[in-house]
Formats: structure tokens, C-alpha cells, sequence
């Protein structure tokens, strides 16, 4: 072991029923930290989960500088644990932090602590087939000092809450052509906290016109479908699955990635290419049956059911035999072990 991290658990241990918590809210009873100083990750260890102590000069109080990832743990069929999919995410997150000028965590000092702190919560991981633990791993300036300058010190933690359906329903979603997530050139690509403050803006609007989420367009000309707000997006149409390709302005998804590869796999056409809102519209005038749905760590698969382009809405397919149940079940069957990992997507604990 390359890293030696020290465990404190709590005295007594109580896990609480999450089932009908909101996602997010409950934490469970630890939490991974270790501080960056001096060039150096210091004094890694797991202790019960507590509020942080920070000045208010820090860093990314005023700045932003923050990066997250989100991933999950799940019990297997035969009762083991799985981590699903750590080195993307772990890949994944160092690309946002370099996009952010925040210093590497090891590879091994990430797998350790992640395995470490999902051992000690095992407790916490929901048994339910729908249940899972999702792991919070982030990182933020906090060197104290009101200067606009690139952050000397960080804090790399992880925390998780136990999780079950993200969207309860199927979900109403507009297009979005005025307001914007990324420009060709920004920070689209990195899971950093300003990608989602920015975003809640017109978030709150369009849920005051009463939808549930939106769909992203490219910020110079509102024509290209990007991504939605917590997930990518993907249609099923003519028998293709169809997603925007990976251009900068958007997450590598992990879930995306899973779906696509298991889509390709179980021999369904698949198109990462750009995908313009037009298009969408005309199929649907042309009474194609479209399917669209979000695909991410927290949703796994969030069935559209209705599709706003402009004054017009439209009814997505999501009935029993879609397409995009067939990929959830998939990739549930992989994760639970129940189908063959033939990609070592699984960290087996
Ligand atoms: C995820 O799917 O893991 C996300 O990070 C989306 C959201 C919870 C912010």
C-alpha cells in the first residue's frame, strides 16, 4: 500500500433509513480528506463526517475554483460491492483539474481512499435493486486570500449519501436557445461547480414555465443539441442511438460511454455526430417514434416524455419495449455481475 491512510471511525454506528430521503441529503458517517500544501498531499485519513472550517477569504468561496465527480458503489448479486467504473472517473476528474489549474490527486492515493472509505460504509449502500451509494469525490482552493490568483493549497475529499431514483417521472425538457451552458473554449468539458451555478438561472425559469430540465444548445448558433443539465442526452430514432459527439462543450460521460460501448456491442447502430434540434423536429412531424432520454451517474437513464422546440411540444416514445430500457437493464445486469464485466468496468471490493 503506496499511501498510508488513517481511520478514525465513529464510536457508535447508526445508518439511517434513506429510503424516501430527497437525493443529496443525507450523509453518511465519514468522509475522506486530505490537504495539498507545500507541493504535497498531507495526512490522508477517513473521519466522521463534519462541517468543514474555512476562512471566509478561501479561495474558492469567491472564485470557483472547484471540481466534483460523481460515481457510485452498488452490491452485487452475490453480495459483494462494486465500485463501477473508478478509472474513468478518476481520468475524467484530473482532466477537469487540470482545466482548473488544480493539482493531480495520485491515482493511487484516489483508488485507496475510495476503497478504504466504501469499505468502511458498506452499511450504507442500499440492498434495493434501485438503491446505490453515490460517491461525492471534490476538490477546492483554499488557500485564504482575496487575491484572483491560482490557489496555493486544496482540499480533496470524498463523502457520499445513499441514492435510489434521481427523477421520479418521466421528465418534460426544454430546448434551450437563448441562455448558455459552454462556448467552443470554456470550461464545458470539466465537471467544475461553475457549470452548474451558472446554469441555475435559467434553470429556475424553465421550471417556472413548468419544465423539469434543459436541453443545451451550442452557443453560437442554438442549433446543435449539447447536453441536459445533470446528464448527457441520447435518442433512439430509426434504430440508431444517436448522442452528440464528445466536442468540448460537453461531459465525457461515464454513463454515455457505458451505454454507447453496450449499444455497439448488442449490435444497435449507434452516431456520436451533432445532433440540431431541426432534425429532431422533423422527425417528429414526420411521426417517427422518437425516443429521447438523459443518460448520467445520478439519472442513469432519465426518460424524456416531453420535448419543447420553440412554441411546439412534442411526445417522446417511452413505452415498455424502448430502446433505452433495454441499455438500463443492460448495464444493471453488468454492474450487479449478473451479466459477464467484459470490459473490467467493475472494482470488486
Ligand atoms: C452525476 O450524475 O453524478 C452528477 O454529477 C449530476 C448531478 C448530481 C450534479
Amino acid at each position: 500500500m503506496e499511501y498510508n491512510i488513517a481511520v478514525s471511525p465513529q464510536k457508535e454506528r447508526k445508518v439511517a433509513d434513506t429510503r424516501s430521503v430527497p437525493f443529496g441529503l443525507q450523509p453518511t458517517e465519514h468522509m475522506f480528506i486530505t490537504e495539498y500544501a507545500n507541493g504535497e498531499w498531507q495526512s490522508p485519513r477517513i473521519v466522521p463526517f463534519e462541517n468543514l472550517v474555512l476562512s471566509p477569504l478561501t479561495l474558492s468561496l469567491h472564485y470557483g475554483q472547484t471540481v466534483f465527480e460523481g460515481m457510485k458503489a452498488f452490491y452485487m448479486a452475490d453480495g459483494k460491492i462494486n465500485i463501477f467504473r473508478p478509472e474513468k472517473h478518476y481520468n475524467r476528474f484530473c482532466q477537469s483539474l487540470e482545466r482548473m489549474c488544480m493539482p493531480k490527486v495520485p491515482k493511487a492515493l484516489f483508488m485507496e481512499a475510495l476503497h478504504q472509505f466504501v469499505q468502511l460504509e458498506t452499511d450504507w449502500i442500499p440492498q434495493e435493486d434501485d438503491g446505490s451509494l453515490y460517491l461525492r469525490p471534490f476538490m477546492i482552493a483554499s488557500e485564504a486570500r482575496l487575491g484572483v490568483k491560482v490557489s496555493d493549497e486544496y482540499i480533496f475529499m470524498i463523502c457520499a449519501t445513499p441514492a435510489y431514483a434521481y427523477y421520479s417521472k418521466p421528465l418534460t425538457v426544454k430546448v434551450e436557445t437563448k441562455y448558455v451552458r459552454a462556448a467552443e473554449g470554456g470550461t464545458g468539458a470539466a465537471k467544475c461547480g461553475g457549470n452548474y451555478g451558472a446554469s441555475f438561472y435559467p434553470f429556475q425559469k424553465a421550471k417556472e414555465e413548468g419544465y423539469d430540465q434543459i436541453l443545451w444548445t451550442d452557443a453560437k448558433t442554438h442549433q446543435l443539441i449539447e447536453e441536459s443539465g445533470t446528464m448527457n442526452i441520447m435518442f433512439y430514432i430509426d434504430g440508431t442511438l444517436i448522442t452528440p459527439a464528445l466536442s468540448g462543450t460537453i461531459l465525457d460521460g461515464v454513463t454515455r460511454d457505458s451505454l454507447l460501448t453496450m449499444a455497439k456491442e448488442n449490435g444497435v447502430k449507434t452516431e456520436e455526430r451533432q445532433v440540431s434540434w431541426k432534425e429532431l423536429q422533423d422527425a417528429f412531424e414526420a411521426g417517427k417514434r422518437v425516443e429521447a432520454f438523459g443518460a448520467g451517474t445520478a439519472a442513469v437513464i432519465a426518460p424524456i416524455e416531453t420535448l419543447a422546440i420553440g412554441d411546439k411540444q412534442y411526445q417522446c416514445y417511452i413505452g415498455d419495449d424502448a430502446m433505452m430500457y433495454q441499455l438500463r437493464d443492460a448495464l444493471y445486469r453488468v454492474r450487479k455481475g449478473i451479466d459477464k464485466d467484459s470490459h473490467g468496468w467493475n472494482y470488486v471490493l
